[in-house]
């Protein structure tokens, strides 16, 4: 066991929702391993309080530090991570110009290796200690990032993305061939370790019906495997869409229709939605992954809150790195405050910072149907937090001195953070026994 003495930053309660954030100015953290040796929390709170109970204890002291919980991106794509900033006129010019001849890199496992090992060490730079990403559509890709995310003992949810249709030589998949790989993908990583598998049909114009009904049926088979997608992104997206399901209700519809929506489906974007198709998001407990910067970047549109939160489906925030531009949850988190002043109409919404970071820690994780595991400090959460040093820069130091509140505080690190504000990030660790 071992304790860290800082400030904490963390939400309570048994839902632990945004407005149950807590400040703790001076507190302690205690982590220890449970039975089979993983290292959690065990408890958190005063210090005062908490280091009479533990007597003994070493204690990293920490002063000035904030303690957090690792962040949580719900949607990221590591074969993308050199193609950030690649401008376009929108998403499909975008895939076709540079996401998928990059992405037809990843055919040789060297290449996936080096990407995946440099893509493990930028998220833990930034403190995401938990992500659902997207590999390529080689089955190499996903061996190099699972293996690489094992060595750091990252929680890392991925899969091979399935794509056999409208898509060049290079990347596009045959679609038995890609089911029996998704299948043995399965087999070998999921639940290994703090890895999790993730069915990746691509997005519905780059999968035959055939695949996807395929991606259906394994989810029906392994039904606490993960699966991500896209949806309702751009307009002439939707538009492509509708001519390949002219009867479908909607896009969103489509994947209702091959069984790809219940709890543990996240979709990327799902911007251009109606209330029929966030009630059936909400009933099938399907989540959605909120991509700001990448939908600011691609000129997407705007993710619509108001009615997110009316519906009350569940969702939280992710890079979308590369349509994304920033590995950094401060980026993300600041996008998403930009999208709901513009995007919500003439009013414009102002999320507060509680929520934004909820958004990005303890909401992602009960979108991902990881509540209580990861994205908190509560006990029984595992040990994944990130150190945070509120005076990394001048102006952070000069501007976060003068915070008169827990909300003005926060405001200013989302504002002016970057991966300068992230001292250290600290994984949980499983102890050999
Ligand atoms: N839709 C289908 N593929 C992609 C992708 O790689 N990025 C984004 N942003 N949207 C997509
Ligand atoms: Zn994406």
């Amino acid at each position: 066991m071992k304790a860290y003495r800082a400030s904490l930053l963390y939400f309570s309660g048994p839902q632990a929702a945004a407005e149950q954030i807590v400040f703790e100015k001076d507190g302690l953290l205690v982590v220890g391993p449970d039975d089979t040796g993983r290292q959690r929390v065990q408890a958190v709170g005063d210090y005062a309080r908490l280091a009479a109970l533990y007597p003994g204890l070493p204690v990293e002291h920490l002063p000035g530090r904030i303690i957090a919980p690792g962040f949580v991106d719900m949607h990221i794509h590591y074969p993308q991570l050199d193609v950030i900033g690649s401008p376009a006129d929108g998403l499909l010019p975008w895939l076709e110009n540079y996401t998928f001849p990059h992405e037809a890199r990843f055919c040789d496992p060297g290449y996936s290796a080096q990407v995946a090992e440099f893509f493990i060490a930028e998220l833990l730079r930034n403190g995401v200690t938990t992500a659902l990403t997207f590999a390529s559509s080689h089955p190499a890709s996903v061996n190099a990032l699972f293996e690489q995310a094992q060595k750091s003992s990252l929680r890392l949810l991925a899969g091979k993305v399935l794509m056999d249709q409208n898509a060049p030589d290079g990347v596009r998949d045959e679609t038995q061939q890609s089911l029996l790989d998704t299948e043995a993908l399965i087999q070998r990583w999921h639940g290994v370790d703090r890895l999790g598998y993730a069915i990746t049909p691509r997005f519905v114009p780059s999968c035959s019906a055939a695949q996807l009904r395929g991606a259906g049926e394994l989810a029906a088979r392994y039904p606490d495997v993960w699966i991500q997608s896209h949806v309702a992104e751009n307009a002439d997206e939707i538009a492509w869409v509708r001519q390949l399901y002219p009867k479908a209700r909607s896009y969103l519809s489509v994947y209702q229709d091959f069984g790809l929506l219940r709890p543990r489906a996240v979709y990327a974007h799902c911007i251009h939605l109606d209330d029929a198709d966030r009630a059936l998001l909400r009933d099938t407990g399907t989540a959605a992954a909120v991509s700001p910067t990448s939908n600011l970047f691609l000129a997407s549109g705007f993710f619509d809150y108001a009615s997110a939160d009316r519906s009350g489906f569940m969702y939280g925030l992710a890079s979308d790195v590369g349509g994304g531009t920033s590995f950094s949850p401060f980026h993300t988190m600041l996008a998403a405050y930009y999208v709901g002043r513009q995007g919500q109409g003439k009013q414009g919404l102002s999320l507060k910072p509680q929520q934004l970071w909820w958004q990005h820690t303890a909401g992602a994780a009960r979108a991902l149907g990881l509540h209580g595991v990861v994205g908190n400090l509560q006990p029984g959460c595992e040990a994944d937090f990130v150190v945070l040093n509120p005076q990394a820069t001048p102006l952070l130091a000069r501007k976060t001195a003068q915070a008169g509140s827990l909300e003005e505080l926060l405001f200013a690190l989302i504002v002016l953070g970057d991966d300068r504000l992230i001292e250290k990030t600290v994984i949980s660790q499983a102890q050999i026994a």
